[in-house]
Order: structure tokens, then sequence, then C-alpha cells
């Protein structure tokens, strides 16, 4: 089976991390590895603060936390996106309201922003889906016409950019995802980026159980997501490696575009002229006219030894969110399509161009071959 994806674990990570152990940096709390690993990614992404958390969902989770917005407000979220983004809204006592998504990108369409504010909406999580980055020069332009507060969710988007300002430099927090699929991985981890004095203290805060001063007395409700000076020592010897993997990534789009460009029906990534797209999985949507469904085209990789995986289901179809008080129902045709139609593809970094000519082989015979119909 070609999988999906297939982490690559470097010899300079292990050696990284065996030290970490060696030196006895295994908890979240003490040593140096943290420090360093946040302020080397912080660097990396152009702002001054990071904030290494348990995984890119807690990320995300701290930064509405230390947000501090009124309770029950709205938050704007991508309506395509990982169910991580609209949770970390939900358990903060928010309201997430899906922003369709636009059909070349698969980004939230920035033209429908203004229609969905109302006098409770305060903040807008933007996500830079599948490497792609947001327009974020022009989100920016809106969320200051209305007083939002933004986050970025970089889980897929680590190192893109747009006008050549890396993605995680924009929003007043930018959450990132370690996770072992990611464009760089400590295992699970996260981190909070800001360039803010202030929210980068309350975000240090709240990760760590909201010690202060006197310990053990607590003024606020804190968290502990911590991340560990094992995983931040792996991330670490991974950042050095990022300009290589994302050409890696970047090679391997260039050979599925170079090998499915003949294939009708099928709708390939896009990079918008103004953005470098990390292409963290090679992502597809199989048209109306591509001659079998999706599901049908999926069916047949499968068969044939190759792993495929779906879009996200849009979060204005999830069930806790359609149940959950202050609920607004808005219409999201074009994620709901995406997830109907979007299909991703094998995107390891071991991947050579003889297994992408097979692959892109196999989608074209897919094609050409008639279905059998179910009983
Ligand atoms: C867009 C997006 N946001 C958030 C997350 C959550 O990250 P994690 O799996 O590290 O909790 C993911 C991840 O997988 C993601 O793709």
């Amino acid at each position: 089976m070609i999988p999906v994806f297939e982490p690559e674990i470097g010899e300079d990570d292990i050696a990284a991390v065996t030290d970490a152990l060696r030196d006895g940096e295994i908890s979240g709390s003490f040593g140096r590895r943290i420090p360093d690993f946040e302020r080397a990614f912080a660097r990396y992404c152009g702002v001054r603060h990071g904030v290494a958390v348990t995984s890119g969902t807690t990320a995300l989770h701290v930064a509405v936390a230390a947000a501090e917005l009124p309770p029950g407000s709205e938050v704007l979220v991508s309506a395509s996106t990982n169910i991580a983004t609209a949770l970390a809204v939900y358990h903060n006592g928010h309201v997430p309201i899906p922003v369709d998504a636009e059909t070349e990108t698969w980004n939230l369409d920035l033209r429908l922003i203004e229609g969905l504010i109302t006098d409770k909406t305060r903040a807008i999580i933007p996500v830079h889906l599948y490497g792609h980055p947001v327009d974020m020069d022009e989100l920016c332009r809106i969320a200051q016409r209305h007083e939002l507060v933004v986050v970025e969710d970089c889980a897929e988007s680590h190192g893109a950019t747009v006008r050549g300002r890396m993605t995680g430099s924009f929003g007043d927090m930018a959450c990132f995802s370690f996770y072992a699929n990611k464009i760089i991985t400590t295992g699970e981890g996260g981190m909070v980026v800001t360039d803010d004095d202030r929210l980068a203290d309350r975000l240090r805060l709240l990760r760590n159980l909201a010690f202060a001063a006197p310990r053990f007395y607590h003024e606020v409700a804190g968290y502990n997501f911590r991340m560990t000076g094992l995983q931040a020592a792996m991330g670490h010897a991974q950042l050095k490696r990022i300009d290589e993997i994302i050409r890696r990534k970047r090679t391997i789009a260039e050979l599925y575009g170079r090998h499915l460009a003949g294939i009708a029906g099928l709708q390939l990534p896009a990079e918008r002229q103004w953005a470098r797209n990390v292409y963290w999985m090679y992502s597809v949507v199989v048209g109306q006219d591509f001659g079998i469904t999706r599901d049908e085209l999926a069916r047949h990789l499968q068969k044939e030894g190759i792993e495929t995986r779906t879009f996200f289901c849009p979060m204005n179809q999830q069930p806790f969110l359609r149940r959950q008080a202050g609920f607004r129902e808005t219409a999201c045709p074009v994620a709901d399509g995406l997830w109907e139609r979007g299909l991703y593809m094998p995107s390891s970094l071991s991947l050579d161009e003889m297994t992408i000519e097979h692959i892109a082989h196999q989608i074209a015979r897919a094609q050409s071959r008639p279905m059998p119909t179910s009983a």
C-alpha cells in the first residue's frame, strides 16, 4: 500500500531526542529545549514569541482563550477545515460561524466575510488549507475594519507565504500543528506564535495551569498544554530541515501536476501568483465531468494499493455544532461540494517520480474503465 503519508524521522531527530533524554529534559516545565525551539520557530515565522503546546488543537484552544472574548461571541471560521478549528471556539463557549470556501484555493471566500458579521462577531480563524495561504493582506484589512481578533490556523501551512511574508505573521496569534503528518513534526505538538507581548504572557500563563505567585494560588483557570523537552528537541532538529522539506513537497506537487495534466475533469491545486503553496497534501477535486465519482475513484485506487483521503466534512454539517445554542444556518455550497468530491493523494516526502507516475496512471485508468454498478 502506498500510504497517504509516512513521517520521515532522521538520525538528527533521534540524536536530538536522546540528548534531551540524557539531560533529563523530559517534562514541559524546565530545560532549554522548549525556549530554544520556541525562539527558533517564532524567528522562522518572523514574529517575536512562540508558545509551545501539546497539539495544534490545544494551540487553537489556548489562543481563543487568550483572546478573552465575551461569552457567546461569534467567531468566523473556514467552513472547510479540521474539526479542531471549530472545537477551539466551541469549548471556549463561543459559536463558530462557517465561511464557505472559494472554488480555486478552497480557502475561505473573503467576499463572504462582511455579510456574515453581526454585533456578536469578535474574531476570525482563517485556515491555510492544504498549504495554500489565505490572502492575509486582504483578510486583515477586513478584520481591522470590524475590529476582529485574527487567529491564523497554520496547521497545514508552515513556510507558506503571502507576497513573500510567512503565514503565521499576520494574525494577532497563529497556531501550528506538529502532528506526525505535518510539514515538520514532534509526533504530537503545536505552537502559538504572536508578536504581542501581552498575549504571549497570557498564553504562557494559560498553558501552564495558570501558575502565578504565590505558587498554587490560581487567579485564572489554566490548562496543562505543555509540550515536553523531548518533543521540542525533535521539533528544533526538524526545523533545521524545513527548507529542504518544503522544496521536496513542491517537487512532489510539480510531478503530480505534470503527470495529471491531461486528465479531464480533475481540478488540481492552485497557486495564486502572490502565494507560495507548500502543498502539505496533494489534493484534487473530482469534477462532475470526470466520468466516475470521487468515491469510485478512491475505491479503485484502494484496490490498486493507493491510499487516499477525502477532504473535510464542512463545519456547517457537523451535528454537534448544529445543536449548539446560537447556531446559525449559513449556506456553504462550495465546502459541501469539496466534501463530496475532494480527495488527497499520497504525499510522503519519500515519493519518487515513478510512484507518482504510477498513481497518475491509475487515476487515468479508473476514469477510462466503466465502474461495476452496485447490485
Ligand atoms: C487545519 C487544521 N487545524 C488544526 C489541526 C489540529 O492539529 P493537531 O492534530 O495537532 O491537534 C489540524 C490537524 O491535524 C488541521 O489540519
